[in-house]
């Protein structure tokens, strides 16, 4: 015997307890299903499973072949439709078996309604091996058994489904990258209007303001100034915002004597002015946090600092190699022009490791 916590009165062991009729806590009536009664009913709904489970089987199959019929050449719209085809592949798979067990189970498997007793968790051996023979009893109840069409639909659907997964990580998950396309940027290109003529006789492509793309002359950038620059005339490029994203340059001016740069970059700056690209070579985030006392650029994403002094080195942070610089000129009409392109690739430096 035990006590009552909040009476204090005696109360009788817990099998004592048990009622042997539990009352209804107001649940419905039980009422039948149509398919419990009408056999035709049963057949409709066992085919509607059945159909549900092949667009399963159907959508796992497109999924692998859209993977293996896009081409993915490192076009971004190619890698877009790709991966896009795979996701509903994998996606209406995955959800098809879903929908499909839970009409099962709501129209085909036992309609037969159990009361169950509340029980320390682990149960005695007896119970356990009694449970055991009534999963085998459920399975042998949901009539797979008794529907080889049923059985054959869930197998294909159940192992067709992580295909869409196993393939692609099987294969070559992205395909082949277009490294080349990543190591080229417009400053490169000299289309005529928007480039400037060299003492040598070499043109070079006009540095102008982002956005409104006004050419920079040289006496107008004053010390501890910065400018957002792109390439002069970029509007006009069929892709503009690939190309801008990775022609984007930050630009500044520091007292020349600050400046602490490699004899064969000497030529890279002028007067005091130098130009690097924004992009991280963390993981590309835009860096345009420019400190002028210290000539440090702050990337926001995770605080990759740059020494543009420099050589924008690797001052703090998870980058770990310096912003690319720009080389840059004067014309003979005073404006600021690119040399040539960057000398290696922009942003992220997985870039470089993808030899
Ligand atoms: S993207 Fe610049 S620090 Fe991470």
């Amino acid at each position: 015997m035990s006590k009552d916590q909040h009476t204090g009165t005696e109360v009788a062991p817990e099998e004592a307890q048990t009622p042997e009729v539990f009352e209804n806590p107001g649940m419905e009536e039980h009422r039948e299903r149509l398919a419990d009664v009408d056999p035709r009913s049963a057949k409709r709904n066992e085919r509607i499973i059945v159909l549900i489970l092949v667009i399963s089987a159907l959508a796992s199959i497109a999924g692998i072949v859209a993977y293996a019929v896009i081409p993915l050449d490192g076009e971004s719209s190619s890698v877009r439709q790709s991966t896009l085809f795979l996701g509903l592949g994998l996606g209406i798979g995955l959800l098809g078996i879903g929908v499909a067990a839970i009409h099962w189970a709501k129209t085909l498997m036992s309609n037969v309604e159990y009361i169950e007793e509340r029980h320390p968790q682990r149960s005695d051996d007896e119970t356990r091996a009694i449970a055991a023979d009534m999963m085998k009893a459920g399975v042998e109840d949901s009539g797979i058994g008794r529907r080889p069409v049923l059985k054959a639909a869930l197998g294909g659907a159940v192992v067709l489904a992580p295909l869409p997964v196993v393939v692609p990580l099987v294969g070559n998950l992205g395909g082949e990258w277009n490294i080349d396309a990543y190591r080229h940027t417009i400053w490169g290109d000299t289309p005529e209007g928007f480039v400037g003529t060299l003492p040598d006789g070499s043109v070079g492509r006009r540095l102008a303001r982002d956005p409104d793309d006004t050419p920079i002359r040289a006496a107008d950038v004053t010390i501890g100034s910065a400018f957002h620059v792109i390439p002069h005339g970029m509007s006009e490029e069929e892709e503009y915002y690939n190309e801008k994203a990775k022609a984007v340059v930050l630009m500044v001016r520091m007292d020349p004597a600050d400046l602490r740069e490699r004899p064969e970059r000497e030529s890279w700056s002028y007067d005091g002015i130098v130009a690097y690209s924004k992009v991280c070579t963390h993981v590309g985030c835009p860096v345009a946090l420019y400190e002028r006392m210290t000539h440090h650029l702050l990337c926001p994403c995770h605080q990759s600092t740059f020494d543009l002094a420099d050589e924008a080195k690797v001052v703090f942070g998870p980058a770990d190699r310096p912003l690319p610089q720009l080389p840059i000129a004067v014309d003979d009409e005073g404006y600021l022009v690119a040399t040539s392109d960057f000398h290696e690739p922009v942003g992220p430096t997985y870039w470089e490791r993808l030899q």
